[in-house]
């Protein structure tokens, strides 16, 4: 790599398209681009056919079936629809999330309650715990009530890396009669996914948070043992069996598939390099940045997602400190890119018990299988340069 490469470290807004996944893409665009609803052609059946393909792939990724995976524009609209899809069967009854959810479950939470919906907000270990936001399960089991419908939690969160014990979180939902929701938005490639065995009853996914397109995502809704029943949310042609009506994204369906089936192949090796250069990263600021801390749980596997590395460094403003390593070619962010328009300080950090001040001072990395070690050596290096030159501005 050239000294002045631009180095990505922004991978949990998004990552960078894997080129076999873009290449399977390009003929479902091109000579093959009917539609997967059209019968009576085979530029149609093909189409149908290389989307039952991907829905295989995606549904071996996470341990389900084929028919419990819906394809979605992404996993905003996947939260969408498993939760006022739960709620609107039972609009009187409550909903359970923690507070360090992703924003695409609090605005649709939030939007339910102004029309009736009860929900109950879990607070999160703080910062001078063990386990910063992680969940207390005792609290949880005290707070599910007697008309709670469904209870939703991320796999892992988007700013801190903490990994939820889902198969824990399933057993106490479900002995209350409640419904479990996972936003496994940033769990593809990172972590080890099984619906089934974990006791999901819905679970959400995105291409694009593991090398895949954007725009393109899926609902998991439960039917083996229990046959898990949600309202669908847009209406029109009847597509994915009446539960999300719609022109299927064939390219992006198909590009999905690939990028999961990729994910699935090389999870151990990209768990293993990832949380090197993870480590390896963490050592470099630790060694050149005084007084740096660490937000969210020890990098320890299994408690925190292998790519993910947020940190507060005193004393400097974030983004500013963004902005400059933008300009030398670094990419990282200061929490959710959904709030990077409309900067408020993240309210993960906040629930941790951070001020607003060490809010603004907190930075987030978020690594891919395809970083490098040059990468990371690189990106400390302009990190370092870049907090000398605000230093002494
Ligand atoms: C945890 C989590 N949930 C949901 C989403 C939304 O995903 P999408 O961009 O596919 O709508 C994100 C995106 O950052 C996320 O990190």
């Amino acid at each position: 790599m050239s000294d002045n490469a631009s180095v990505y470290l922004d991978n949990h807004a998004t990552t960078r398209i894997d080129p076999d996944v873009f290449e399977s893409m390009i003929p479902w665009f091109t000579d093959s681009y009917g539609n997967a609803g059209s019968g009576t052609h085979v530029m149609g059946t093909s189409a149908r056919d290389a989307v039952e393909s991907a829905r295989r792939r995606v549904a071996d990724t996470v341990g389900a079936t084929a028919r419990e995976i819906v394809f979605t524009s992404g996993a905003t609209e996947s939260v969408n629809l498993a939760i006022a899809g739960v709620v609107s069967r039972q609009p009187s009854g409550q909903c359970v999330v923690p507070v360090t959810e992703h924003v695409a479950v609090l605005d649709v939470v939030d939007q339910l309650e102004r029309n009736g919906l009860s929900v109950c907000r879990v607070p999160v270990a703080a910062k001078d715990t063990e386990t910063p936001g992680a969940l207390d399960l005792n609290l949880l089991d005290e707070m599910i009530g007697a008309g709670t419908s469904l209870v939703s939690v991320m796999f892992a969160n988007n700013e801190i890396g903490t990994v939820h014990p889902i198969s824990a979180i399933a057993d106490i939902v479900h002995s209350h009669g409640a419904l479990l929701h996972v936003d496994c938005a940033q769990a593809i490639g990172n972590c080890s996914i099984d619906v089934t065995t974990s006791g999901a009853d819905l679970a959400s996914f995105s291409a694009h948070k593991c090398h895949g397109p954007k725009g393109v995502g899926a609902l998991y809704v439960r039917r083996q043992q229990r046959i898990v029943r949600i309202n669908p949310q847009v209406f029109g042609g009847g597509q994915e069996r009446g539960l999300r009506s719609g022109t299927l994204n064939v390219p992006g369906i198909v590009g999905m598939g690939h990028a999961c089936e990729l994910a699935s192949k090389r999870l151990d090796e990209s768990i293993e390099q990832m949380t090197t250069l993870r480590a390896k990263l963490w050592d470099l600021l630790v060694d050149t940045i005084p007084g740096i801390q660490l937000n969210g749980p020890l990098l320890d596997r299994g408690v925190r997602l292998p790519n993910n590395l947020n940190v507060l460094i005193p004393g400097i403003d974030g983004s500013t400190l963004l902005a400059e390593l933008s300009r030398t070619g670094v990419a990282a962010s200061a929490g959710s890119a959904c709030s990077s328009e409309q900067p408020r300080p993240s309210h993960v950090l906040l629930a941790l018990g951070l001020s607003e001040e060490e809010v603004r001072q907190s930075i987030r990395f978020g690594l891919s299988r395809m970083t490098t070690s040059q990468e990371i050596q690189s990106a400390s290096e302009r990190l370092q340069a870049a907090i000398q030159s605000l230093g002494s501005a």
